[in-house]
């Protein structure tokens, strides 16, 4: 009987999909917040699949905690960098993920960040909320203007071009670096590719980051490169916190090396309550939500347990992060 663990409280769309198997045992963390790592390594022990969220480490220890039956972890999430993939492949576990379903609710929140700091939104709203608005001011809360200004992604996968649309759909010059080249978009859309990383950075007034998290991303955006960024630009992460030095972002925000960051994901996450960042009124934080559409965020549920139920029931699951396993295992 194939034993399935899920190891948050998420939309009931997955879960329920996964209950209505006959025979299967599900067992679920249903609280609010992560799992002790020490309950999740119990949790696990003889299951076949796991639904996992970015919060929990896939790694040998937890490959070995839940037994040598363990065919497949499905993450809630697009980026896996909670997962140790080689320790998944080299012991035949397929990992997946849920790419292309939360690409467009993505990229709204990474443009919601943008127009938000561009205008001083918090900033505003706040003003309102503590009575101070008492007249209409001729030099207040002037901010960086939005259409016509340089979009500079970093990145331009599923995310980073759904990005860049919304950037073009507000007439701004859309610029990109990416290891892997888009002659398409940018025939089709008139997107220019740039050399080097730095040079997007210099040239654009928002630089905004959609690259995973690896070795070489990690405080990709570090003292050096926030000093390359002009006085007046602003950077976006929605991608993954490490990707941006948390120390050297506090410096640049503080000085006026940039004008201001909109993150929705930090380092480390969550952010703490006193943490330095939140003293600046030019940083803008939300708490990684960028996914977190009703639509989406049910989508995403019920991809990841269509995943599960295609590893269990023996085929390809729609979304893998390690096709060779799919493939070694023959599943179509
Ligand atoms: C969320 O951060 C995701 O990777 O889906």
């Amino acid at each position: 009987m194939p034993k399935v663990f899920i190891t948050r409280n998420i939309p009931a769309i997955g879960p329920d999909k996964l209950r209505k198997q006959s025979g299967w045992e599900i067992d679920q963390w249903s609280k609010d917040e992560v799992i002790p790592r020490d309950e999740l390594l119990r949790r696990v022990k003889g299951a076949d699949a796991v639904l996992s969220l970015l919060t929990e480490r896939i790694d040998a220890e937890f490959i070995e905690a839940a037994g040598p039956q363990l065919k497949v972890v499905a993450n809630l999430a697009v980026g896996f960098d909670n997962f140790v993939v080689p320790e998944l492949t080299k012991r035949g576990v397929i990992g997946t993920n849920t790419p292309d379903v939360l690409t467009d609710t993505t990229a709204d929140l990474a443009f919601a960040l943008l127009m938000a700091t561009s205008r001083m939104l918090p900033q505003a709203e706040k003003y309102v909320k503590d009575g101070h608005w008492h007249t209409w001011e001729p030099l207040g809360f002037m901010g960086q203007d939005v259409h016509h200004a340089t979009l500079g992604l970093l990145g331009m996968g599923r995310i980073g071009a759904a990005m860049a649309r919304r950037g073009a759909g507000f007439e701004m010059k859309v610029i990109y670096y990416d290891a892997y080249r888009r002659q398409d978009l940018e025939q089709q859309y008139g997107y220019e590719y740039r050399n080097s990383i730095e040079e997007v950075i210099r040239e654009s007034d928002f630089v905004s980051v959609h690259t995973p998290l690896t070795e070489e991303t990690r405080h990709l955006m570090n003292a050096e490169r926030l000093a390359m960024m002009k006085k007046t630009a602003i950077l976006i992460n929605s991608a993954r916190g490490p990707i941006v030095d948390p120390d050297a972002l506090y410096d640049a925000l503080k000085n006026g090396t940039i004008w201001a960051a909109g993150l929705d994901v930090t380092e480390p996450e969550p952010v703490p309550s006193d943490h330095k960042l939140l003293t600046l009124e030019n940083c803008l934080i939300v708490p990684h939500i960028a996914s977190a559409s009703i639509n989406t965020r049910n989508n995403m549920s019920e991809l990841a347990a269509d995943n599960i139920i295609n590893v269990l029931e023996g085929r390809a699951p729609k979304t893998p992060v390690n096709k060779e396993v799919v493939e070694q295992k023959g599943l179509k």
